[in-house]
Parts: C-alpha cells; structure tokens; sequence
C-alpha cells in the first residue's frame, strides 16, 4: 500500500488530476471508476479546469461510477448521476455513451446490478478506480457489517450515511432514500489500479485502521490491503494519525511542501 501525503487539498487535487490526464495520454480509452461526495470535487473541478486549457481529453475514454440511491431517476437532483453531472461530466469531454452510473429507477434492481457487472466487464474492466472512505471506513455503499458482498448489490442504507447525504435532498435526512446500489467489494477489487482519497481530520482515525489494522468486514476500505497496486492520497490532516509512525511496508510517505500549492 502506497500512502501520498500531501501538505493540503488542493495540492492534492491537482497532482492526481495531473495524472489522470497523463494516464489519458497513455491510454485515451482509460476505464475510470469515480466516486462522489464531498472530497473528489476539488479533483473534478481541477480535471473540468485543466479540460478547458486543453490539457486533459476524455473523448475515449470511458467512466463507471461506484452507486446511486435506488428509488429516483437519473434526473433527480439529488441522485449522484445529477452530481456527477454538475462537478464533472458538464466540464469535460466525455460522451454521454460511456458515462456510466447505476439506474436508481430500475424496475428490476437485481437486473441493474447484473448489467453494470457485464457493462464494466465489456468496457474491460476498471483501469483506475477512485475512491473515497467514510469515516466508518464504508467505500461505495459497502458498509461495516459481518459479512461484506462480492459483486454489484442493492444495499439498505445506514441512518448516519443518510444523514451525511441529506445536503443531497434540502437538508433533509428522511427524504434520503433508504436503498441504494453499490459495486461490492470484489467488483472494487477488481480495478487494476486503486487510488483512494481521504482528507480532513475526521478521517484520521480510519485511515490509521486502513493502513495498519486487520483486514475486517468492520471495516471495509481494510481490503485494500489485499490489493496490489493501491495508493492512499491524503492530506495532513486524513494522515494524522501514521505521519509519527509511518505504515509499516508503505512505499512512500511523501511531504509536498506549501510553497508548491498555488
Ligand atoms: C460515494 C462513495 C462513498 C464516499 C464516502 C465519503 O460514491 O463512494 O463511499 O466516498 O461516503 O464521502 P465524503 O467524501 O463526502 O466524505
């Protein structure tokens, strides 16, 4: 596990969107796996900066986002497809055709799942998948829980993820869907490479869990460990609990300095 600390977010933000447009140069028809929430907007609205000077092209390339609640249209602005619409899809390049996010208004969400299982599988799976982590250590909608589920799955949401989400729908938690679709942990797995990114203070506790605690369906983000090319992005604050004792077998642990984050 490779753990990047950065000095602060916006930094952070855009180093990796430089290099995601330098992996688009590489291979144009990059398969990208793309959360939403509150910490990759920075990231989106850096890719939809760097898109407008020309310096990072998604016509062929190809996105897959990791959940959707269940019960609203794509159109609803509370969905994550009118998210993703709004920080980055509307920003850059990228064909209608190959943005792909779960079908909350599926009439068959079992169907839903097994398509977005094929369609990635067709696309040729995830090259990149970003993530970010709850502070419960939840990635996509898989939440702590005894057992954890392998492929793309309808999932009950907790009170305290609907509560996190109620910005989405006025403020208000009960309006949040109590469902939602998530890729499992396998299908996540299954990118080939995996860059998570976490940042702020409240994240510091999980993140430390992550990086040395045991692997644990209570904490879901622990199965990264078992990935081979994963690189957790933080920034100070997400990172304050490994920088006294940096990660046991982390490749890197690196300090940007502040004087490079204009
Ligand atoms: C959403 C997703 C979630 C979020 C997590 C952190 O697509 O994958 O797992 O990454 O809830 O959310 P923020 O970034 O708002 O702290």
């Amino acid at each position: 596990m490779q753990v990047t600390v950065f000095h602060d977010e916006r930094i952070l933000a855009r180093t990796l969107a430089a290099h995601i447009a330098s992996a688009l140069t590489a291979k144009p028809d990059l398969v990208l796996g793309l959360p939403t929430g509150r910490t990759p907007i920075r990231l989106y609205h850096q890719l939809g900066a760097m898109h407008a000077k020309g310096q990072v092209d998604f016509s062929r390339a190809t996105t897959f986002n990791l959940d959707e609640f269940l019960g609203i249209p794509p159109g609803h602005p509370g969905s994550y497809r009118a998210f993703m619409q709004e920080h980055l899809f509307s920003r850059i390049n990228i064909p209608a055709e190959r943005i792909n996010v779960l079908n909350g208004a599926a009439t068959d969400p079992r169907a839903e799942c097994a398509r977005y299982e094929s369609a990635i599988a067709a696309a040729g799976g995830i090259d990149v998948q970003i993530l970010g982590i709850g502070t419960n250590g939840h990635i996509g909608f898989n939440e702590p829980a005894r057992e954890l589920v392998g492929a793309t799955h309808r999932v009950e949401l907790k009170t305290s993820t609907r509560r996190s989400n109620a910005a989405l729908f006025g403020g208000d938690a009960n309006a949040v869907p109590r469902e939602a679709l998530s890729m499992g942990m396998a299908t996540i797995l299954k990118g080939r490479r995996i860059v998570m990114i976490a940042t702020g203070k409240s994240k510091a506790g999980c993140i430390e869990r992550v990086v040395n605690g045991s692997i644990t369906t209570k904490l879901p983000a622990s199965f990264l460990q078992l990935h081979r090319d994963v690189e957790l992005v933080l920034d100070e604050a997400a990172a304050a609990a490994i920088s006294a004792a940096p990660p046991a077998g982390a490749k890197a642990l690196i300090h940007e300095d502040s004087k490079h984050s204009n």
